[in-house]
C-alpha cells in the first residue's frame, strides 16, 4: 500500500472523521481495503443501500458483501456458525475472505437479494478499520458497511482513489465522498466462501487459498450472482496468450498493450503494461494495468499469466472473464449481472 495520493480532486476527498459523518448521515463513500475499494453504505440504511445499486447500475439480484469490524458481529448477520466457518473466521480475519452463512432474519432483502444466505467479511485496511472504530464510537454500537467494489458493474474495479474518481466521481453528490488510502495490497477481491456446511465451498478465488473438502453429491451449487462470466473487462480487448511467440505483429493504428512477467519481453510496437515478477505482483498491479489500457488508448491487451503461485487461480479467473467481454459491451451491463 503506497500513500494518499495528493493529486486528486479535494472536493470528494474525505478524511476518516469525514466518512463517518456522511455514511451516519445516509451518504455513501467510497472505502480502501486490502482486495480493492469498495463503495460503502451503512448496512442497516436501505436508502443508503439502494443508492448503491443504482450508482453502480448494479441488478438488484447480485447480493452485496457486509463488512464488519471482528467476528464478535458476526451473529447479528449470521446467528449459526458453523465450526469450519470460525475457524476460517479465526484464521483469515482481518483479511481478504468472505464467508457466506445463513443470514439473520434482521438482514434486509437489499443485501441478501432475497437469499438465505448473507455474505460477511473482515477487512484489513488501517484507514478502513479506524472508519469503522470511529462509526461504532459514534454510534454507541457496531455499524457495518455494505461495500461492493467501486466500479459501474462490470467494468474493472479500482485499486486506487483515482481509479474511483475516474470510474464514479461524477455519480457522487455532496453527501458522499472518497477515503483514500493509497493503492490497495492484494489487488484482487477476497475470496468467497459457501461455509454453510463443514464442507467448504470456494465460490470466488482471491488471495486466501483454502484447501478444498469433498463436496456430498447432489449438493446444489449455491448462487454467485456477481460471478458470471464479462466481468472486470476494460474497453480494449483481453486476449490472454501463454507466451510471446503468440504476439501478433501491430499494424495500422491500432495499439496493443502487453502484460507478461517480468522475464518476458516487449516486443516492438507495444506498450508495456507491467512486468510483474510474481503471481503477488501481478495480482496487486493487474486493475491497474487494464485501468492504465483504457487511459492509452490501448485497442488489445495482450496478457501473459502468471505460470504458478497461490494467486494464479485468481488472476486467470479474473483475466479470463475480462476476456470474455466484447469490447463494446464493457461499459455496459447487458451480458449479465455486474459486481
Ligand atoms: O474484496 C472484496 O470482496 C471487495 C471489497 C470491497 O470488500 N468487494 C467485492 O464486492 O468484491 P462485489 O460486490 O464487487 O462482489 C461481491 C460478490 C458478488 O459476486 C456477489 O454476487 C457475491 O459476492 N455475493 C454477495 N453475497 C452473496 C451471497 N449471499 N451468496 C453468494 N454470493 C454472494
Ligand atoms: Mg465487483
Amino acid at each position: 500500500m503506497s500513500d494518499a495520493d495528493d493529486s486528486l480532486p479535494s472536493h470528494l476527498l474525505v478524511d476518516v472523521q469525514g466518512a463517518a459523518t456522511r455514511l451516519l448521515a445516509g451518504g455513501v463513500v467510497a472505502i480502501p481495503t486490502e482486495t480493492v475499494y469498495g463503495l460503502a453504505a451503512v448496512a442497516t440504511d436501505d436508502d443508503a443501500v439502494s443508492r448503491i445499486f443504482r450508482l453502480k447500475e448494479r441488478p438488484a439480484t447480485n447480493p452485496l458483501i457486509v463488512h464488519i469490524e471482528g467476528p464478535e458481529q458476526l451473529p447479528d448477520w449470521a446467528p449459526d456458525v458453523p465450526a469450519a466457518a470460525l475457524d476460517l473466521a479465526d484464521r483469515y480475519w482481518p483479511g481478504p475472505l468472505t464467508l457466506v452463512l445463513n443470514r439473520a432474519r434482521t438482514v434486509s432483502d437489499l443485501i441478501t437479494a432475497g437469499q438465505d444466505t448473507v455474505a460477511v467479511r473482515v477487512p484489513d485496511h488501517p484507514v478502513t478499520s479506524a472508519l469503522l472504530a470511529e462509526l461504532r464510537r459514534r454510534a454507541g454500537h457496531p455499524v457495518a458497511l455494505v461495500a461492493p467494489s467501486a466500479n459501474v458493474s462490470g467494468t474493472v474495479s479500482p485499486t486506487t482513489a483515482s481509479h474511483v474518481i475516474n470510474g464514479i466521481g461524477r455519480y457522487l453528490g455532496p453527501g458522499d465522498g472518497v477515503l483514500d488510502g493509497g493503492e490497495c495490497r492484494v489487488g484482487v477481491e477476497s475470496t468467497i466462501v459457501d461455509a454453510r456446511h463443514s464442507a467448504l465451498r470456494v465460490l470466488r478465488p482471491g488471495a486466501v487459498v483454502i484447501a478444498p473438502t469433498p463436496v456430498p453429491p447432489n449438493t446444489a451449487t449455491p448462487v454467485v450472482p456477481g460471478s458470471q462470466s464479462s466481468h472486470y473487462a476494460p474497453r480494449a480487448a483481453v486476449t490472454l496468450v501463454t507466451d510471446s511467440a503468440e504476439l501478433p505483429t501491430p499494424r495500422g493504428r491500432q495499439q496493443l498493450g502487453l502484460l507478461a512477467p517480468a522475464e518476458i519481453d516487449t516486443p516492438a510496437g507495444y506498450l508495456r503494461l507491467g512486468s510483474p515478477e510474481d503471481d503477488t505482483e501481478f495480482a496487486r498491479g493487474l486493475y491497474a494495468a487494464l485501468h492504465a489500457a483504457d487511459d492509452a488508448r490501448v485497442t488489445q491487451i495482450f496478457v501473459v499469466p502468471p505460470a504458478a503461485g497461490a494467486l494464479r487461480p485468481a488472476v486467470l479467473d479474473r483475466l479470463i472473464r475480462a476476456a470474455a467481454a466484447r469490447p463494446d459491451q464493457a461499459e455496459g451491463t447487458e451480458s449479465g449481472l455486474g459486481s
